[in-house]
C-alpha cells in the first residue's frame, strides 16, 4: 500500500521523520540520558578498533559513521566494501569489533565476510532491518534500524535509520571509552531527539529541490561534492541518482577536485554541492567558486548562513533547517533523495523497480 503516494520511494522518504524518531527512541528511552542496547549490549572499552562491512547504500552509512566514531570516540575505522574485503582476507587483530551494516540482513558479500570473521574478531555486531535475517541471528548483537519494512529498491529510511543507528553506538562507545562525559552526552542525546522535527521542516520546505530536479534531468553527466561527513553523502547521493534516473553521477572529496575531476567542468555539468555552515564550510565554498570559474552549473544545499554568504553565481539554492554538524549527513540525506526522486520522475523511469537492479543481492 502506497498510502496515496505515487511510490513507494516517495512514501519511504516522508516516512523519515517518524521512523528516524522510532529508532531515537529505542536506543534513548525517554526521561534517561544513557544509550540502551539490546541484551548484553557491548562494553567498548574491550575494543580497540572497529572493521565495518557493507555493500552500496549501506557502506555509505559505515563510510559516514568513521567519522563519528574516530571524531567522538577516538576509535580507529577500517570501513570497506563487502565483496573486496571478503575475498582480501584481512587480518583481525585482538579486540576488534566487526560491524556489518544490511538493510535485508542477507547481502551475499556481507554475510561472506561476516563469516570470515566468525572466529576471529572479538565481537560481531551488526545494523539490519530485518531481525530475523541471516546477518542477524549469525552476530553475537544485532541492532536493528527500526525503519519498518522497505519496498523502493533504492534505499532511503533505511540509510537515515542505519545513520541514527551507527550515531547512537558512537555515541555510546564515546561515552564508555571516557572521551565523552555524562554532561556532553546528555547534550548530544537532546540535539537528536530534535532530529526528526528538523526533518519535516527538510521535507515542508523541499519544493525548490522538485524544481531544480527538473533542470537536472536534461543532464547528461552530474558531480556531487562534499567535505567531511559529507562526502559520503555526496557519494550516497550520486549512486541514488543514477540508480534511478539513469543519470551518470560520481561524488568527489571536494578536496579532490583539482586532481583530476575538475577538467570534467563546463557550463553543461551540474555539480552539487553539499556544504551546511561548519567549520569545513570555506573550504568547500572555494573548491565551489573554483567550478563557477569555469562556468559550471552549481546546485549549493546548505542552511540560511551558508546560503546568505555563498549564493553569488550559483544556479540552484537549497535552503535546509540549521542543525548540528555532527547530524548533518542525516537531515541532507533528504534532499539528496528527493533530488534522485523528483528526477527520475521526471524522466519518466521505473522508480521503485530500476532496471537491472533487485532488492537484495542474495548472490554474488
Ligand atoms: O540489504 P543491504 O543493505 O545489504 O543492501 C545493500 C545494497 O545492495 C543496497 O544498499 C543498494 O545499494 C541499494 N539499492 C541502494 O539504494
Amino acid at each position: 500500500d502506497k498510502g496515496g503516494y505515487k511510490h513507494f520511494m516517495a512514501k519511504e522518504i516522508a516516512e523519515q521523520p517518524a521512523v528516524v524518531g522510532e529508532a531515537i527512541r529505542h536506543y534513548l528511552p525517554a526521561g534517561d540520558d544513557s544509550v540502551r542496547l539490546p541484551g548484553e549490549g557491548l562494553d567498548f572499552t574491550k575494543v580497540d578498533r572497529l572493521t565495518m562491512v557493507a555493500c552500496g547504500t549501506a557502506y555509505y552509512a559505515c563510510l559516514t559513521a568513521k567519522y563519528w566514531f574516530e571524531q567522538l570516540a577516538r576509535i580507529p575505522v577500517e570501513v570497506d566494501v563487502a565483496s573486496e574485503f571478503r575475498y582480501r582476507e584481512p587480518p583481525i587483530p585482538p579486540r576488534t569489533a566487526a560491524l556489518f551494516v544490511s538493510q535485508s540482513g542477507e547481502t551475499a558479500d556481507t554475510l561472506a565476510a561476516l563469516r570470515y570473521c566468525q572466529g576471529k574478531a572479538d565481537h560481531i555486531l551488526s545494523v539490519v532491518n530485518v531481525p530475523e535475517s541471516s546477518i542477524a541471528r549469525e552476530s553475537d548483537l544485532a541492532l536493528p534500524i527500526h525503519a519498518g519494512v522497505e519496498i523502493g529498491v533504492a534505499s532511503t529510511k533505511a540509510f537515515t535509520c542505519q545513520l541514527t543507528v551507527l550515531l547512537i553506538l558512537a555515541l555510546k562507545a564515546a561515552a564508555d571509552r571516557g572521551a565523552l562525559s555524562p554532561e556532553a552526552l546528555a547534550d548530544q542525546i537532546a540535539t537528536l531527539r530534535g532530529l526528526p522535527q528538523l526533518m519535516n521542516i527538510a521535507l515542508d520546505g523541499a519544493e525548490p529541490v522538485h524544481r531544480a530536479a527538473l533542470q537536472l534531468a536534461e543532464a547528461r553527466d552530474v558531480l556531487f561534492l562534499g567535505r567531511g561527513l559529507m562526502y559520503p553523502l555526496a557519494l550516497e547521493g550520486a549512486l541514488k541518482l543514477k540508480e534511478i534516473s539513469y543519470i551518470h553521477a560520481e561524488a568527489y572529496a571536494s578536496g579532490e577536485l583539482k586532481h583530476g575531476p575538475i577538467a570534467l567542468i563546463d557550463p553543461t555539468m551540474p555539480v552539487v554541492v553539499m556544504a551546511p555552515r561548519d567549520g569545513l564550510f570555506d573550504k568547500t565554498v572555494s573548491n565551489m567558486q573554483e567550478v563557477l570559474a569555469r562556468k559550471g552549473k552549481v546546485m549549493l544545499i546548505s542552511d540560511e548562513d551558508g546560503i546568505d554568504e555563498a549564493k553569488d553565481g550559483v544556479w540552484s539554492a537549497i535552503r535546509m533547517p540549521k542543525v548540528a554538524p555532527l547530524l548533518a549527513p542525516i537531515l541532507y540525506a533528504l534532499p539528496a533523495q528527493l533530488l534522485a526522486y523528483h528526477t527520475a520522475v521526471a524522466k519518466g523511469t521505473d522508480v521503485d523497480q530500476p532496471r537491472n537492479l533487485a532488492k537484495s543481492v542474495t548472490v554474488e
